[in-house]
């Protein structure tokens, strides 16, 4: 996929103007919420101004090669910063190889996860021009923004930076991260347990408006109970479409399927109408349709002026997840982003 091809015809106006109206927005929504900032346990924006000047264009450049050559990238990273921040905080621990104990990469949770290359050949080159001073956790959380980005005019939302790496990882602790089959209450208690609300859980949801998912987190849906009971909650025609990619048995496990079946490759928001008309994927994309409070949420962020600004809003406050920072005196700079 060429960039070109992305924001192609009349499309890449539509969505330029939603992205200048989001940013406006989402400046607008920063300043009122400055709360949030004075909780900064110190993270700022363009953390490496003055001790590393390229850092932030340097994992752009390479993030923009590395999706232009296998879009199917900007999902795996974007999932990668989640997985990363539920888990201990975001201190990449999910890049650890240490294996005694086990580490949270070879946790069943993880065991999808991808975009491990992409930050090793980020960390590479950023060891040559600023040994030492980069951490990966800084280095995941900017190539999150700058692979889904990449399908815009600018970025999308800002990175604050200056988190350090964590010295350990634990797949004991993967237990943090919601599960696919999780209802709404559990979906909520796990957000809160982050410091996360349910307009939260609503909005950073929609980054399933890009990507795959493997039949084995669909098929419960599809033979419940292994009949051919379908989840009432999920349309039956998209059932039918998935049943054939996704046949009963446990050698098309591995197989996938994409998330937002309409734009798979677009980070556009018909996810939300996705979910109105009962076209999650996923059993909890399904469950946020089971509460009032998060259907107004998912009815609003139908609206992708308002997707971007309330995605931004939440992806800064995910990226502040229990990081470790010079301010609390906690982490490394770890000179390989696989090794403690
Ligand atoms: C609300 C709770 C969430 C649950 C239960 C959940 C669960 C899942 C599952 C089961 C998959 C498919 C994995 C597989 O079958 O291989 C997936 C994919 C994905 N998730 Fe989530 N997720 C959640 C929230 C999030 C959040 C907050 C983000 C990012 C901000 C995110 C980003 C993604 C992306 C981009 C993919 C596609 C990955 C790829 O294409 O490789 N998810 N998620």
């Amino acid at each position: 996929m060429r960039r070109q091809s992305v924001c192609g015809g009349a499309g890449w106006w539509w969505r330029a103007v939603a992205w200048w109206g989001a940013v406006v927005l989402g400046h607008l929504v920063s300043r009122g919420s400055a709360g949030l900032l004075d909780t900064n346990p110190g993270l700022a924006y363009n953390f490496y101004r003055t001790s590393c000047p390229s850092a932030e264009a340097t994992v752009k450049s390479i993030t923009s090669q590395q999706v232009a050559a296998n879009p199917a990238l900007a999902g795996r990273l974007l999932r990668l910063h989640f997985h990363d921040c539920f888990v201990q905080g975001c201190d990449a621990s999910i890049l650890l190889d240490t294996t005694t104990p086990p580490n949270e990469k070879s946790a069943g949770p993880n065991g999808s996860v991808g975009g491990y290359e992409v930050i090793d050949a980020i960390k590479t080159q950023l060891e040559k021009t600023c040994p030492g001073v980069v951490s990966c956790a800084d280095i995941i959380a900017l190539a999150a923004r700058d692979a889904v980005s990449y399908q815009f005019p600018s970025s999308l939302w800002q990175v604050e930076t200056g988190r350090r790496d964590g010295p350990s990882s634990l797949a004991s602790n993967t237990g943090a991260l919601p599960s696919f089959s999780a209802g709404f209450n559990a979906l909520v208690q796990s957000f809160a347990t982050q410091g996360l609300d349910v307009g939260d859980l609503v909005a950073l949801s929609g980054a399933h408006t890009i990507g795959k998912a493997s039949c084995s987190s669909v098929t419960p849906r599809l033979y419940q109970g292994n009949t051919t009971n379908v989840d009432p909650l999920l349309d039956p025609t998209l059932a039918t479409v998935l049943m054939s990619k996704c046949p009963n048995n446990p050698s098309s496990s591995s197989s996938t399927v994409d998330l937002d079946g309409n734009t798979p490759f677009k980070f556009d928001g018909t996810y939300y109408t996705n979910l109105q008309n009962k076209r999650g994927l996923l059993a909890s994309d399904a469950a946020l349709m089971q509460n009032a409070a998060a259907v107004t949420i998912v009815n609003d962020l139908t609206n992708p002026i308002k997707f971007y600004a309330a995605f931004a809003m939440s992806m800064k406050k995910m990226g502040r997840i229990n990081v470790l920072t010079t301010k609390n005196n906690k982490g490394k700079i770890r000179a390989q982003c696989r090794a403690p």
